[in-house]
């Protein structure tokens, strides 16, 4: 069937803490180096927000700069999603505390839980509405402070993640640009993977699971790394094939920025040169959710996106999820 209405982006922004984690840092309070880490994932620094700032603080900020590049007023925005596994508080979401924040009282507000995928997830909901014809302006934020919810005495993780905040708004497009095809995946099987444990209704908070820490990220990095590298590539493809285009045609790959070696992996799957391929998790670590939308805004700063070219964006996290976005920009 063809779209009566596509989705297009038409502004995107970010927001980054100013303090800095270096590698060298965390060989201070962990058993690690600034070699390891970097051979291992590619990290070589993390933003980290103070203590008295919050998810909807970061995901606040970003939204705001993406309206004003789209140059929308709060009363327009329809509809805001937040994609974060770090809200707020675990209810009310962190959509709602973002709209009080920036004013957008006319909107309706939710958050979405598929871990680092939470964006495309995002994406695929919003593009829905605006196909559709139900909303005009919506708000995707990808938005995380993972720095609370990581346990720093745990090398295998808390070298990994970074704090930061990405958004972008979509209206319906006036013409062929715009989201070109959506794909999602998840299998619950994995679950068990990558979460955190304690602080919701099966393993609710209490003494023991603080000092168990249990309410910090617990990750089985061998099995994740493998899901991922087979997620990216399967992802891509699919969501190419769906939009009829071919891999050669992609301009900008944005992956998911959780270890070089995972991007590498699924850049060679797609035969594409490093020109054509945004990385940025040397600098910020892997933002969850956030990752995507702030390599996109990165991209868009720089220049990188014209009109007219194809941008592939993919991701992977937990659940397990995947998904993948093709856009004509
Ligand atoms: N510094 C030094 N040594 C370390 C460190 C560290 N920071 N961390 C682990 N090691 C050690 C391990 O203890 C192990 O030692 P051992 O052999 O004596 O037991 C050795 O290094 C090798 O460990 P591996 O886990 O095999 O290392 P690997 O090369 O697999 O890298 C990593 C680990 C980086 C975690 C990798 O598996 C990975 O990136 N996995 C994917 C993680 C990911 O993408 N998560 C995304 C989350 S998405 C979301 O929704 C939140």
């Amino acid at each position: 069937m063809e779209n009566k209405y596509r989705a297009k982006i038409v502004g995107v922004g970010m927001y980054l803490p100013e303090k800095i984690v270096t590698n060298k840092c965390l060989e201070t309070t962990v058993d690690t180096n600034d070699e390891w880490i970097k051979s291992r994932t590619g990290i070589e620094e993390r933003r980290v927000v103070e203590d008295d700032l919050a998810c909807s603080d970061l995901g606040a900020k970003a939204a705001l700069k993406a309206m004003e590049r789209a140059k929308v007023t709060p009363e327009d925005i329809d509809l805001i999603i937040v994609a974060t596994l770090t809200g707020d508080m675990v209810w009310p979401s962190t959509a709602c505390l973002i709209q009080e924040k920036i004013g957008a009282y006319k909107a309706a507000a939710y958050d979405l839980s598929a871990g680092c995928t939470g964006f495309i997830y995002g994406l695929t909901t919003a593009t829905q509405f605006i196909e559709t014809g139900y909303y005009k302006n919506v708000l995707v934020i990808g938005a995380e402070v993972m720095s609370k919810i990581v346990n720093w005495d745990d090398r295998n993780t808390c070298i990994l993640f970074g704090d930061g905040a990405g958004a972008v708004v979509l209206q319906p497009s006036q013409d062929s640009s715009g989201i070109l095809a959506n794909y999602l995946g998840s299998d619950g099987r994995g679950a068990h993977l990558l979460k955190q444990p304690a602080g919701g209704s099966s393993l609710p908070p209490s003494y023991q699971t603080i000092d168990d820490k249990m309410h910090t990220i617990h990750m089985n990095g061998n099995e994740v790394f493998k899901f991922a590298v087979r997620v990216m590539g399967e992802a891509s493809l699919k969501v190419l094939e769906m939009a009829g285009v071919k891999k050669e045609e992609v301009d900008l790959f944005i992956p998911h920025q959780a270890n070089i070696r995972i991007v590498e992996a699924a850049t060679k799957r797609l035969n594409l040169s490093p020109e054509r391929v945004v990385v940025n998790l040397n600098k910020y670590g892997n933002m969850s959710s956030a990752s995507i939308p702030v390599a996109l805004n990165e991209a868009y700063e720089n220049n990188r996106i014209c009109a007219g070219q194809k941008v592939l964006l993919v991701g992977f996290g937990a659940g397990l999820t995947w998904g993948a976005t093709l856009i004509q920009w």
